[in-house]
């Protein structure tokens, strides 16, 4: 290892998603020296700047209590209610200190004076603040301009996250065998030059966003393949819930389009879903209709598509809008519009995609996770709030309240441990890893793991099919392990590599639970 090729931080942040902006955001102000790292080319690429509906707020009339109801309702009752009140009684209050007081996030407002809360499913209130369709993109770029502005803060883009540096497991020493098992870093990718350099760090946060890509329809922009998830579990911290994957109900049905959403808050704003023939058909499966929680609309969906042997549903926003349907959805109607899609004159044709992984790496809290050293936050962690299936649009919440509340974590209880250098380690590679990554092989994998996550793992499972899953999976991955090993170090290996452990990690907790709840769902 060259001594250039390391770097040694207070707190090194992997992702900068509005969770790890927000960490990073926090650790600045306390003066700590912290780098924050991303595999894209801009610091704003991310699931959150992708983010349509809203963030969570408590709306008129509307009460901590309430929201915490709504939450459990829709994780069906199994998530954590100790995270549950974090989120209920802090969040309204980050929104309100960070995202509007700090960032001056010009969320869209129904007067001059009062900000317009939208609706989503299994809301009790309408609570949502958003910017028209487009919410994330201005509250990513918002915490990137101000994150540039902090000295002690250094943003490293194409740089891809290889694994966690762990106490004993790369280190030389073998008395390291006797310490309590620690994170100290990680081994990061340069994507330009292929070099690996080693950050030490005090405390590392992963902030590596969700894995929906392993599917093969997806939401998510195609890098979510949960690169964090897969260093974890190799670095061995828990990691719990892989099973509860939420499918949103809605992405645009085109060949083209590659997932894009169409939000809830378009349902949120009264339009309904229809068959191909133009019958409404949530009523059959709902009280609540088209705004029951998500996995409930999703498996109507799937079950009113196999019935008509259909590859899509309508969504109609124009029979229901009574309002500027272009004022209010620009981004939705512009890139409908592209593929041909008019949604102020006609129906919408959607499919269900995979959406978020509501489980993740156990976090408590603070975000501390139970190797020492390490912490998450936002998708990549499970610090339990989402239960069996996350309530619409408490993601980027989760991810501002955590990730501030890591580094305030950080802040108070910093105590430097033992800072160690690169001779400490073993180097990352394996000797003979000289071959030129094949693309056609890469891609060719790529389809395998999504099309068996798809149809063998997805909306609707059955032992078989998970059991299908898991050989395949289980084969695979020694294929791709051995190419890991010969081929030349690039962004593409490596994601390769972690795509199918993450594959792996959902498939056998899966397995392991026979009991069909929210997201998870077993067929008899
Ligand atoms: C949406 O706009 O439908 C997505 C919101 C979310 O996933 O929370």
């Amino acid at each position: 290892m060259r001594e250039e090729e390391s770097l040694t931080t207070d707190v090194l942040i992997i992702g900068c998603g509005i969770a790890g902006a927000s960490a990073a955001l926090e650790a600045a102000k306390s003066g700590l020296r912290v780098i924050v790292v991303t595999k894209s080319s801009t610091f704003e690429e991310s699931n959150t700047y992708y983010a349509q509906g809203g963030i969570v707020s408590l709306g008129h009339d509307d009460h901590p209590e309430l929201l915490k109801e709504d939450i459990i309702e829709s994780g069906d009752g199994i998530n954590n209610t100790e995270a549950v009140d974090i989120l209920a009684k802090e969040g309204k209050k980050a929104v309100d200190d960070i995202l509007i007081k700090e960032l001056k996030i010009p969320f869209s407002r129904s007067t001059p004076d009062s900000l317009d809360y939208t609706q989503e499913a299994g809301h009790s209130r309408r609570r949502i603040l958003h910017i028209k369709d487009e919410t994330g993109k201005t509250i990513e770029e918002r915490f990137v301009n101000a994150l540039k502005k902090y000295s002690n803060v250094t943003l490293l883009a194409n740089h891809t996250a290889v694994d966690l540096l762990t106490v004993p497991h790369h280190f030389k020493n073998l008395k390291s065998y006797y310490k309590k098992p620690q994170c100290t870093g990680a081994y990061i990718l340069d994507n330009h030059t292929c070099r690996v350099k080693t950050i030490f760090t005090h405390y590392t946060i992963l902030a590596t966003g969700g894995c929906s890509a392993v599917y093969l329809y997806t939401s998510n922009p195609r890098g979510a393949i949960g690169d964090g998830y897969a260093m974890a579990y190799r670095a061995g911290a828990r990691i719990v819930n892989m099973e509860y994957i939420q499918f949103h109900p809605t992405s645009l049905f085109h060949r083209d389009a590659d997932g894009f959403l169409i939000s809830e808050t378009v349902r949120g704003e009264g339009a309904r879903l229809k068959t191909k023939e133009g019958r409404t058909f949530m009523e059959n499966y709902s009280k609540k209709k088209d705004l029951a929680p998500r996995d409930e609309v999703t498996r109507a969906i799937y079950e009113e598509m196999t019935n008509s042997n259909s590859s899509y549903v309508y969504l109609d926003l124009v029979s229901y809008a009574k309002f500027d349907i272009k004022k209010r959805f620009p981004n939705i109607y512009k890139t409908c519009l592209k593929y041909g899609i008019d949604i102020t004159k006609e129906p919408i044709p959607v499919v269900p995609a995979a959406h978020y992984c509501c489980g993740g790496v156990l976090v408590d809290g603070w975000g501390r996770s139970s190797l020492n050293g390490l912490l998450a936050v936002g998708e990549v962690s499970c610090t339990g709030v989402h239960g069996a299936n996350r309530l619409a649009s408490t993601s980027l919440l989760e991810g501002l309240v955590w990730g501030a509340r890591a580094s305030k974590y950080i802040a108070s209880h910093f105590d430097p441990i033992t800072t160690y250098k690169p001779s400490d380690i073993h180097d990352w590679y394996y000797p003979g890893k000289e071959e030129e990554v094949d693309p056609a092989l890469v891609n060719q994998d790529w389809i395998s793991i999504r099309s068996t996550m798809w149809n063998y793992a997805g909306i609707i499972r059955t032992e078989k099919r998970l059991e299908r899953a898991r050989a395949d999976l289980d084969y695979l991955s020694h294929r791709v392990e051995k190419f890991y090993k010969e081929t030349r170090m690039e962004t593409k290996i490596v994601g390769l590599k972690h795509g199918i452990q993450v594959a792996q990690l959902i498939t056998y907790a899966a397995i392991g639970n026979p009991n069909s709840l929210g997201s998870h769902y077993i067929l008899d």
